[in-house]
């Protein structure tokens, strides 16, 4: 406990030394002038900053030709040896960057050959920078998703000259236009950002571009890029005000050009960089030209050898929906060769020739997991943030490890030897080294470190061990020759006491403990063993009744949970008691007769009750044709009554006599989800965004549960709003689960009836009749964006024309990069940051394809980060009374104003449903 503390200090006091990427411009802007000596602000209003206080490495002025700008002249370059040298930045989690590096050589070193260098994105080869003009600015740009609160950007691998850099930029963006499915594996490493038909040659950016993108003019021709123009290709511009809808759209003044292809055709030829590979490549077209009602303008794009994506035709009026607005077809994921020649031609029936305002061309790049051992050295580096060899920086392996550290050349690569002789260490050896699981060498030797000397079990690998000239005490662990490889061990000139143990000197090694004056030779033997064996008689004895008691609960109970390690308090009764009987006096006294309707569900009809003792209970009053027949009841009820957690109903006991099927539960005092979000009660009393975090995360839990928690597991199939149910404390809880088939063990899916409810029913298990849990995440998908959006799911009217579907509806708008579109306007109190992560993870939950989904599990994860979010922004505002109704929102229900009668469009499949819309 204290340990973490202090490393959470240490780790927050390292994080203060990062640079605060937030500044007067733009927020999440940063821009660093690598070598300069000042601040300063230039004309475009980007305040540069000196990266002099962050990195080693020499400065150079140079002086280039027509280059005027501050951060141009200067560099800051690196030794041209094996090591490499990273800046650290500060970004937000779960947010979107731009990251841009450029190089101008003016020829800093005078040297013979130009440059040759590696980039890298922490773990991950970004780019080989290859100058081949002194005088011409490289560059190269990322788009990503930040993983975590750091990103480090390194250059390495210098096979020719010496690596330099002359500037480093940092552009958050707001909005989610790159968002994709593949960025949480893959970054998009930026390949092209054409501005058709552009005024003047230098490129539209900061402040035209808010996120300061450099659109390149298409009249700057390089060798083979833009080039094989069609001939009849002609550059138009006005300067009427054109509708890009979003910020993170093209900036107006780039889709206020673009070129024409007055004979019926543009073509183009361009060299992609990176390519080949798969690509994000969207067009974004308006329509500039004022034309006549008799005029049309469609065209293709052709791209030779790939016919198929030629079929569409762009007709920019229709789609955009007028002139002056944007429009932009592209593809989320198309394989691209590195040269590419593509061409728009117009179609047979249209008047005009084609138009062309940009186009923006990524490459999909694969994000490198980075060594095994990263988070375990974290420990130790942040331990010693002050000493310079703990601050290189990046992975700890790749792509080329620190200089203290050796790596083997795994796939996923791990360290092998550390050596920190004579570096000053002090305190304890750093637990995390005895973690690194490959480790063969260790040499800590020449430093000042004290305490005793740990047990290195952890590294079975290790070889030599150089721990001399310390001033570690107490004894020589017998653990070390436990170590079935160790050949050398070197403890000498420490002040180490006890005696050798007799292990260590059987043992086939090179041992030098010379210079310890109360360590003596000589193994204490007898009464220290007898310790020995008592212990692992004892913990022999303790792993016969563990084993015996898993197999006696897995003999008594089937549903047996899988994981109650990792859920220990959620977990009650272990399953082991038989389901209570109720008697049919006992149910008719309790409910007063069936008084007091409080809901109804596809499996019957649900009353308040109270028992004898005051327990309140709802009782489910099952319709007559839910159970094919007895057994099938009991095995039912048999199932319920194994099932235990805190964020699923409580199942009490059942009752079957006189024909009746009767379920008991425990009674929700506060009723259904649905109720809260559309019902009677919204307007007065509406629940906050954190609010509806935490019942999301409540239900996933439960949802997950059955899922992982059960063998075999549990699909609940009819997820929806009116299916959560609220406690008196307002936490979340699932019903109704368990009433539908069991998933079978070891299959991925069951083939059964149809049965979901529409609006929650997962398109692809309707036409494959195939169930699997993520049929379920499905559902839980539609339920987030009704939480978001306050909207039921399913609406003939609150989703315009054509539309009766929220995630049609949700999807259209969250793509677009328009969320406040679709957020409930009765939410004030709430961060985007926390509104897009539950938008983003909802669309993904509701992708067509159920293996494109994610587990609830990572539901759960992305949920819990957005409450992290939400707590973090209240507590910034602490003491506002906003925070205290947020916490302790409790709702008094008036349980007779509830009427939960039969609106729910249950449904129990038959020929006659329409098709589930996804889009
Ligand atoms: C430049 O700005 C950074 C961050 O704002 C600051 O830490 C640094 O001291 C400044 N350097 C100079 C030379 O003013
Ligand atoms: C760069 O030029 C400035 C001013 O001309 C000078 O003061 C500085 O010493 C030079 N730096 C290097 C590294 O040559
Ligand atoms: C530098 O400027 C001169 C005159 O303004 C121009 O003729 C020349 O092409 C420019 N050179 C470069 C490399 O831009
Ligand atoms: C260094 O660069 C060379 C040539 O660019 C390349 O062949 C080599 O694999 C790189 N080495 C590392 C460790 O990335
Ligand atoms: C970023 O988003 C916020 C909230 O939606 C908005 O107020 C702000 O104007 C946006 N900034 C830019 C540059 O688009
Ligand atoms: C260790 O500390 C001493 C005294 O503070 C200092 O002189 C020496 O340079 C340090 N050595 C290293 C490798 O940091
Ligand atoms: C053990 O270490 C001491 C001090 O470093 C050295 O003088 C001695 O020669 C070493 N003994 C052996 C057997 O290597």
């Amino acid at each position: 406990m204290g340990t973490l503390r202090v490393l959470f200090l240490l780790l927050s006091l390292s994080l203060l030394l990062v640079i605060n990427v937030t500044t007067a411009q733009m927020p999440g802007f940063l821009s660093l002038d690598c070598g300069g000596n000042n601040n300063f602000t230039d004309e475009l209003g980007l305040e540069w900053t000196s990266d002099n206080q962050m990195i080693r490495g020499e400065t150079a002025n140079i002086s280039v030709a027509n280059e005027t700008r501050m951060q141009y002249t200067m560099v800051r370059y690196f030794p041209a040896d094996n090591n490499k040298y990273c800046y650290t930045l500060g970004v937000i989690s779960r947010t979107r960057y731009l990251v841009r590096a450029t190089f101008l050589y003016g020829d800093f070193d005078n040297n013979e050959v130009y440059p040759k260098f590696d980039i890298s994105f922490g773990p991950t080869h970004w780019a080989t920078i290859v100058i081949s003009d002194a005088n011409t600015i490289e560059s190269q740009e990322l788009i990503f998703l930040a993983m975590g609160p750091t990103i480090s950007i390194c250059l390495s691998n210098a096979t020719t000259g010496q690596p330099f850099i002359s500037t480093l930029e940092l552009r958050q963006f707001n909005d989610s236009v790159y968002m994709n499915q593949f960025e949480n594996e893959f970054f998009l490493s930026v390949s092209a950002r054409i501005n058709f038909g552009a005024e003047s040659n230098t490129p539209v950016r900061y402040p035209d571009d808010p996120f300061d993108r450099l659109w390149e003019s298409d009249s700057v021709k390089k060798a083979n890029y833009l080039v094989d123009v069609a001939p009849g290709t002609e550059r138009i511009s006005t300067d009427k005000p054109i509708d890009v809808s979003s910020n993170e759209r093209p900036p107006q003044k780039v889709m206020q050009t673009a070129v024409v292809g007055r004979n019926g055709s543009l073509t183009y030829r361009l060299n992609l960089d990176g390519f080949p590979g798969f690509g994000w490549a969207f067009s974004y077209f308006a329509e500039i030209e004022d034309l006549s009602s008799s005029d049309t303008r469609k065209f293709r794009f052709v791209l030779p050898g790939s016919p198929e994506l030629s079929k569409a035709v762009v007709n920019i009026q229709e789609n955009a929906q007028g002139n002056y607005r944007l429009y932009e077809p592209g593809f989320n994921n198309i394989s691209l060769p590195f040269v590419l020649s593509f061409r728009f031609g117009k179609t047979s029936d249209s008047t005009m020739g084609p138009l062309l305002n940009a186009m923006e061309i990524n490459k999909y790049l694969r994000r490198s997991d980075g060594s095994v051992d990263g988070p375990l050295i974290a420990a130790v580096t942040s331990a010693y943030s002050w000493a310079g060899w703990a601050k290189e920086g990046g992975d700890p392996c790749l792509p080329v490890p620190w200089s203290w550290v050796q790596c083997n050349s795994d796939p996923q690569p791990s360290i092998v030897s550390i050596k920190l002789s004579g570096k000053n260490l002090t305190g304890e050896i750093p637990s995390a080294l005895t973690k690194l699981n490959s480790l063969v060498e260790l040499w800590l030797d020449e430093n000042s470190l004290s305490g005793s000397i740990p047990d290195f079990s952890g590294c079975p690998n290790l070889k030599k061990i150089h721990l001399e000239n310390n001033q570690l005490t107490g004894e020589l662990p017998s653990s070390l020759a436990n170590l079935p490889n160790l050949k050398e061990l070197y403890v000498q000139n420490n002040v180490l006491s006890g005696r050798v143990p007799s292990g260590l000197l059987d043992k086939d090694l090179i041992l030098n403990y010379t210079g310890n004056i109360n360590l003596q030779k000589g193994g204490s033997r007898g009464h220290r063993k007898k310790i020995i064996i008592g212990s692992s008689v004892g913990a022999a004895v303790l792993l016969i009744v563990t084993i015996t008691s898993c197999i006696l609960l897995r003999k008594g109970n089937k549903y047996r949970p899988k994981r109650d390690k990792h859920l220990p308090s959620s977990f009650d009764g272990a399953g082991t008691e038989a389901a209570h009987c109720f008697t049919l006096s006992e149910l008719e006294e309790a409910t007063n007769n069936f008084e007091r309707k409080v809901g109804s569900g596809g499996f019957g009809v649900v009353y308040y009750g109270k028992l004898k003792d005051g327990k309140e209970i709802a009782v489910k009053l099952l319709t007559n044709d839910s159970f094919q027949g007895k057994r099938e009841f009991s095995n039912e009820v048999a199932l319920l009554s194994r099932i235990h957690h805190r964020n699923l109903v409580h199942f009490l006991g059942y009752c079957q006599e006189d024909g009746k099927d009767i379920l008991v539960y425990e009674f929700m005092h506060n009723g259904t989800l649905k109720e809260h979000l559309y019902g009677p009660l919204t307007r007065e009393r509406g629940i906050s965004w954190i609010k509806r975090l935490e019942i999301a995360d409540d239900a996933a839990k439960g949802i997950e549960y059955l899922h992982t928690g059960c063998v075999p597991s549990i699909i609940h199939r009819d997820l929806k709003t009116s299916n959560i149910l609220l406690d008196k404390n307002m936490r979340a809880k699932v019903s109704d689960f368990g009433l539908s088939k069991l998933a079978l063990d070891g299959a991925s899916h069951v083939s059964s009836i149809v049965r979901g409810t529409v609006g929650y029913l997962d398109p692809e298990y309707y036409i494959s009749q195939q169930l699997t849990d993520k049929s379920d995440v499905y559902s839980f998908g539609v339920i987030l964006l009704e939480l978001i959006s306050g909207q039921e799911a399913i609406s003939n009217v609150n989703f315009g024309v054509n539309c009766r579907n929220i995630v049609q509806w949700a999807k259209l708008h969250i793509e677009s990069g328009d969320i406040q579109g679709i957020i409930d306007p009765t939410l004030h109190e709430y961060d985007i940051q926390s509104m897009w992560k539950i938008a983003e993870k909802a669309i993904m939950c509701v992708q067509p394809h159920g293996s494109m989904r994610p587990s609830m599990c990572e539901v759960i994860k992305e949920i819990q980060d957005a409450i992290a979010i939400e707590r973090g922004a209240a507590a910034n505002k602490q003491g506002s009374s906003d925070e205290i109704s947020r916490h302790s929102a409790h709702f008094s229900l008036n349980m007779a104003s509830l009427d939960l009668s039969a609106s729910e469009h249950y449904l129990s499949i038959d020929d006659s449903i329409t098709q589930p819309a996804a889009r």
